[in-house]
């Protein structure tokens, strides 16, 4: 085997492609240019441009490259490689080349796409890519809250949509989450946890965009329906035998406010995880533009919910707010 002693300068720009992720690829056509070490010159060489149809020789001499450490793509085709890696989540784990920070783009590349195709048609085979996708993020997750800070970095901060709007949620709630988890939480709460934040609103699939996108207030009648959304994701997760209790506290319980004014139950004995996703929810609906509001800055958004603690568990929205003044989470994009 050879000893790959590539120079700091190279491993910024290039990074070795292992054999798990060339194999991921169609093997006589890859949508990127390829690279080899030449040891003698000391710098990667131009093996192949982007769609360059291969031999069966040149397949094989490509794997041996591969296996021997010395075949490498560029960072500058990173769009494009981590375009397909989202499509096969699993391949950030074997994948050591990858940045966190590039590990974090992806996987949210990933939920984007999952998402979507969940809330257009939430049914078993959909929910199952999902949740496998989020065993992925969470396997990564798990072991170092450095990692998710980096994707509370990447908050989406633009127009609102269902979909960032759960990622957005699951990001802030795993955060607070793993914050306040005791010594003893297991990875099955922790993925539990994960679906149940990126779920919360998934009864809002079924409410008309024309309801949801409107400008001017709405009606009774069409608050109401805005309000059902909290049963028919409660439904719709039941129907999918995922009815466990965070489940349950995140679906049914994340309008209900502390002071009872929430809704459905206007309850005032909420969940510790209900109100986890309340702040959670809260934070990410409100650094997002809606029909109806402008996006408020994060310390804005953080503000208002710690000052709202007759509504808001303060325990949750001062932690959000703390980390924003004091900078933990870095720079937020
Ligand atoms: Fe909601
Ligand atoms: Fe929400």
């Amino acid at each position: 085997m050879a000893v790959t002693a590539v120079p700091d300068s190279i491993s910024e720009e290039y990074y070795q492609i292992n054999e798990a992720i060339l194999d991921s690829f169609s093997k006589y056509r890859l949508p990127l240019d390829l690279f080899v070490f030449n040891y003698d010159a000391g710098q990667l060489l131009t093996y192949s441009r982007k769609d360059t149809r291969f031999s069966n020789e040149q397949v094989e001499e490509i794997r041996q490259l591969c296996s021997e450490g010395d075949l490498f793509v560029s960072r500058a085709d990173h769009p494009i490689y981590s375009r397909h890696i989202a499509k096969q989540l699993d391949l950030v784990l074997v994948d050591q080349n990858l940045k966190e920070t590039e590990v974090a783009d992806i996987s949210i590349r990933a939920l984007e796409s999952r998402l979507d195709e969940f809330f257009a048609q939430p049914v078993k085979p959909l929910f199952e890519k999902l949740y496998a996708d989020v065993q992925v993020i969470t396997e990564y997750l798990w072991t170092d809250m450095h990692r998710l800070r980096l994707f509370v970095r990447r908050l989406h901060t633009g127009d609102h949509s269902l979909v960032r709007h759960s990622i957005n949620t699951f990001s802030v709630g795993l955060w607070l989450y793993m914050l306040s988890a005791p010594e003893e939480t297991h990875r099955k709460d922790f993925d539990q946890a994960a679906m149940a934040l990126l779920l919360h609103d998934v009864g809002m699939a079924k409410i008309s965009g024309f309801i949801t996108g409107k400008t001017t207030p709405l009606k009774p009648e069409e608050k109401e329906k805005i309000q059902a959304h909290i049963l028919a994701g409660y439904k719709i997760m039941h129907k999918l035998d995922q009815s466990h209790d965070v489940m349950r506290q995140s679906t049914l319980e994340h309008h209900e406010r502390l002071d009872g004014s929430g809704y459905p139950q206007h309850s005032k004995d909420i969940s510790q995880f209900g109100r986890l996703t309340a702040v959670a929810d809260a934070f990410s609906a409100m650094v997002q533009k809606r029909p109806y509001a402008e996006a408020k800055t994060l310390d804005a958004a953080a503000r208002e919910l710690t000052a709202a603690r007759n509504k808001f568990d303060l325990s949750m929205s001062g932690k959000i707010l703390t980390a924003l003044v004091s900078d933990t989470f870095g720079k937020v994009r």
